[in-house]
């Protein structure tokens, strides 16, 4: 039982493998909340040495060393955990994308108090929305995040169509020096461009891990781009490949993997379908810029299941409620660069600078003082948000706890199905039509760290 053969067959054997697991801890949780415990580890990530103070999250009260759970959920079923913080610092949890009460939305001193070195609060939830979602902390989050602590959100729907497997990738790269330690997580000139990237890149936590699945079958892929910096361009060979949701939501039409962007916060859901030949490979690849690499490999076991990918029923689409453009409101939303300046420390860990701005307003992010929502919305109205990228890099805008819709761009024809992540190009011009149905405090951001530490972050207040 090799190594990789047994990560392999704990992380891919399948729909049978994961509902099981997911059915238990659900049994598990109640009546008491599922810990979910925030701790250092040790990790072997690079290929020279094993990295020390890692971050992740365990489940359970024992000490846990891999990557973050993947955690379970089920679409309009109360979901409850118990952070814990067994870290040195203040932490909280996000739930990045799920359309929740604000209460639980884990933004410290917007939301809910920081949660301290020792400390716990209760997460108590019942997700509206199925499909593939993520969690991350909301303090001092580039190094938070950048050591460990990003993991995968699977919200089942029992009327989601059957795979013959199932596979979740937790996309994201790690700042390592030589033996393995960590080395500075940013740097300011690159955080004031594009961002810092990091030196080792993973899926899993691993560099170019293989999963046995079966062959003819139809695998459904789940990947999340975690990384705090990285934007990817998918492209898969040896196989094809429908893409059937995008960032949580499904497609109206499902439609080839051909070439696919994919930035910080966003997810993708793939129903693989595999050669017929026993042996044979599929591989998710990075074909941004020159030199494309290796992300993942699927190999192809077992006599062929002789599945096609026109077989598939489509997902349910996820009650988002559509926007009466006739009465909605505009509101513009610039992003720009700004003067650059020192920015004062906070609890959550300001990163000292400032480089980007809001609607003129460079806010660090992670704490609500002191700055005014960017603008107070009408619980229940209508609006339309006019993002303007008023720089020459792509950013990654991200929106808590509402669903919006890009009814219109400069840049692009295919207009996705409803998100909580636009990855704005350079220069681009969108229109995002939502209805304000969630009340409370919701934080607008880049979710390249960098920038949200720097600047790039407001909030819109639903009232
Ligand atoms: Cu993925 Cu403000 O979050
Ligand atoms: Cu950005």
């Amino acid at each position: 039982f090799s190594r990789r053969r047994f990560l392999t067959s704990s992380a891919a054997l399948g729909g049978a493998f994961a509902l099981g697991a997911g059915v238990a801890a659900r049994a598990g949780a109640a009546p008491d909340p599922q810990i979910l415990a925030a701790q250092f580890a040790e990790a072997r990530i690079a290929a020279d040495g094993v990295t020390q103070r890692v971050m992740t999250y365990g489940l359970g009260e024992a000490a846990h060393a891999g990557m973050p759970p993947v955690l379970r959920m089920r679409k309009g079923e109360r979901y409850r955990a118990r952070l814990v913080n067994r870290l040195d610092e203040p932490t909280t949890v996000h739930w990045h994308g799920l359309r929740i009460d604000n209460a639980m939305d884990g933004v410290p001193e917007m939301t809910q108090p920081y949660v301290y070195p020792g400390d716990r609060f209760d997460y108590t939830f019942t997700p509206p929305d199925a499909g593939t979602f993520w969690y991350h902390p909301h303090c001092n989050t580039l190094t938070q995040m950048g050591r460990g602590l990003t993991g995968v959100i699977v919200v089942e729907n029992p009327d989601d169509p059957a795979f013959n497997a199932e596979v979740v990738l937790n996309l994201r790269d790690w700042r390592l020096g030589a033996g393995g330690g960590f080395i500075d997580p940013f740097k300011p000139r690159d955080a004031a461009r594009g961002g810092t990237y990091g030196t080792v890149r993973t899926a899993n936590w691993q560099r170019e891990p293989a999963y046995d699945v079966p062959a003819g079958g139809i695998v459904r892929v789940r990947i999340a781009a975690t990384d705090v910096t990285r934007i990817y361009t998918l492209g898969l060979e040896g196989a094809a490949a429908a893409v059937i949701a995008l960032d949580g939501n499904p497609v109206e039409a499902p439609f080839p993997l051909d070439r696919l962007d994919v930035g910080p916060g966003q997810r993708v859901d793939l129903a693989l379908r595999m050669p017929e030949s026993e042996g044979a490979c599929a591989t998710l690849g990075n074909f941004r810029g020159s030199a494309p690499w290796t992300i993942a490999r699927f190999r192809a076991v077992g006599a062929s299941l002789k599945r096609d990918l026109r077989d598939v029923a489509p997902l349910a689409a996820n009650p988002v409620a559509e926007a009466d453009l006739s009465t909605a409101t505009r509101i513009a939303i610039d992003l720009t660069a700004t003067a650059e300046h020192r920015a004062t420390p906070s609890i959550c860990g300001s990163l000292g600078y400032t480089f980007w701005a809001i609607n003129k307003v460079p806010w660090p992010g992670d704490t609500a003082d002191p700055v005014a929502p960017l603008e107070e919305l009408k619980l229940g109205r209508s609006y339309v948000l006019d993002v303007a990228n008023r720089t020459p890099h792509a950013h990654p805008i991200h929106l808590h706890g509402l669903s919006f819709r890009i009814i219109a761009s400069n840049k692009r024809s295919f207009l996705p199905p409803p998100t909580d992540t636009i990855l704005l190009l350079p220069d681009e011009q969108a229109q995002l039509a939502l209805v304000a149905d969630n009340p409370g405090d919701w934080v607008i951001h880049c979710h390249i760290i960098e920038h949200q530490k720097t600047g790039m972050t407001a909030y819109l207040r639903v009232a």
